[in-house]
């Protein structure tokens, strides 16, 4: 159940920066969190939210979060090191829409062997799932500055166009295409070097069948609510590989994330990443927040407006 409830203000602890919270990023982990599967998932009542955008106490300065929880409240604590300079002319909203969707995109390709770039004729080809999604728009917008050929799936032609707009090459509506078959054809039968993968149930072992040999698998969520199937017979023929992903687990890795902030904010401040924000609700609409994720027509981001 969500609730909007007046509650203490947090302590500081040490490392810790105290934030007036401006905007939150609504995240599929909150989704998961609300039913109460989230690996971690304190006991309720908690405060939900793992990204943020909001001033710090201490000097002022606009920056943007990543935490574990608490992002949905006027004033939160986050880790020093967890805490990145908003750019210059984004708002409150695409603050909050960058760290998850950004950090995860950048570490599928670093997963999928793709960072740093290595330059190759033809380029290296990677299958998208939730193509129009918070992460899946934020992989196009780096794919797009690796140079990779991009493949994507979506339930809807109208999101597909949009994300083409981005620099998507080859859309996939899953409801009117098989996307195995789709990339098949679309690759000569050949395949592709990477699928970004975070549907869980049988999506596993059909993205294991749409590499070409050598390829990887980035499993990083089941957004299905199935149980990931892998027949790791599968991978023997092509010598192909299944890798994880878990946000979470590599924030602790402070030299991890400082090279990709290293790199992500390098290509932010030449203004070729920004977050694609679908819809900002007010924290009193969060209900509507999470429902809209939760059936899945979301574009992109959805934002909760906290102040
Ligand atoms: N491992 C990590 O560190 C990490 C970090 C961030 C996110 N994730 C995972 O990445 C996935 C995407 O997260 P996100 O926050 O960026 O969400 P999102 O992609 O913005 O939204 C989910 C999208 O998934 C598609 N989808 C396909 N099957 C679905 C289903 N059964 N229910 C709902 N949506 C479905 C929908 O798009 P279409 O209708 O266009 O198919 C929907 O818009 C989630 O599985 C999440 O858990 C993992």
């Amino acid at each position: 159940m969500l609730e909007i409830l007046d509650v203490p203000d947090p302590a500081v602890g040490p490392g810790q920066e105290l934030m007036r919270v401006e905007a939150g990023g609504l995240n599929f982990a909150d989704l998961m969190t609300a039913r109460g599967g989230y690996p971690g998932t304190p006991k309720p009542p908690l405060i939900a939210g793992r990204e943020f955008c909001g001033i710090k106490e201490s000097d002022g300065q606009r920056v943007m979060g990543y935490a574990q929880w608490a992002a949905f409240a006027e004033r939160t604590v986050a880790r020093t090191e967890l805490l990145w300079p908003a750019p210059n002319g984004w708002s409150a909203e695409e603050g909050a829409a960058f760290p998850v969707n950004y950090f995860t995109a950048y570490f599928a390709y670093w997963k999928a062997g793709l960072i740093p770039s290595n330059p190759s004729n033809p380029p290296p080809r990677v299958l998208i799932h939730a193509v129009a999604g918070g992460v899946g728009t934020a992989a196009v917008q780096i794919g797009k500055l690796l140079g990779v050929e991009m493949y994507g799936t979506s339930s809807s032609e109208e999101k597909l166009a949009r994300v083409k707009e981005l620099g998507l090459q080859h859309g996939i509506n899953y409801k009117q295409r098989d996307y195995e078959e789709a990339i098949h054809d679309l690759t000569q039968g050949e395949g592709v070097d990477a699928v970004f993968e975070m549907l869980g149930g049988e999506h596993t072992n059909k993205s294991v069948r749409c590499l070409r040999d050598f390829g990887r698998v980035i499993v990083y969520g089941s957004a299905t609510g199935e149980k990931p199937l892998l027949d790791t017979r599968l991978l023997y023929a092509k010598g192909a590989s299944v890798h994880g992903l878990w946000l979470t687990y590599l924030s602790a890795n402070r030299e991890l994330m400082s090279s990709a902030w290293r790199q992500l904010s390098a290509w932010t401040a030449q203004g070729h990443l920004r977050p694609v924000i679908g819809r900002v609700f007010p924290l009193e609409q969060a209900q509507e927040a999470y429902r809209l994720l939760a059936e899945g027509n979301n574009f992109g981001k959805v934002v909760l407006k906290i102040r």
